[in-house]
């Protein structure tokens, strides 16, 4: 079972989740520079194409609160395949983290470490404007 706070944070939030449409629970929890950890889990709408993901919800509460400098990010499913994030979200990911260091984890300890870049390679930034 994992140990790392991170995790244990992403799994709790994804308790969570609002996922009546695909029952498909995510649960996601940011580090900051200070070791304030913020959590989010997907929240899904009837519309569908309305539904937010685990990350986004996770980075606007954090960005929202006044936090930056993001170090860590945890994903946690419940999926054998580890789930990474959806294009949308390594985009926001990317915007307010960088190349941050990315865990994703299941439910049964099973977890890997990898940097945003080798997920999100070449992004679209700021710095392009
Ligand atoms: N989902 C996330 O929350 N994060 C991901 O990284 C992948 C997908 C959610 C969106 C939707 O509520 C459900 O999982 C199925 O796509």
């Amino acid at each position: 079972m994992p140990t790392d706070p991170l995790i244990e944070a992403a799994l709790k939030a994804r308790e969570n989740a609002h996922a009546p449409f695909s029952k498909f629970k995510v649960g996601a929890a940011i580090e900051d520079a200070s070791g304030h950890i913020h959590t989010g889990c997907n929240v899904e709408n009837a519309t569908y194409g309305l539904t937010c993901c685990a990350e986004r919800v996770a980075v606007f509460k954090a960005v929202s609160e006044g936090a930056r400098d993001f170090i860590r990010v945890a994903v946690v499913a419940d999926t054998d395949t580890l789930t990474p994030p959806c294009g949308a979200c390594r985009q926001i990911l990317w915007e307010f983290c960088g190349d941050v260091e990315l865990v994703l984890a299941n439910l049964h300890g099973k977890h890997e470490t990898m940097r945003l870049a080798t997920l999100f390679p070449r992004a679209f930034d700021a710095s392009f404007l």
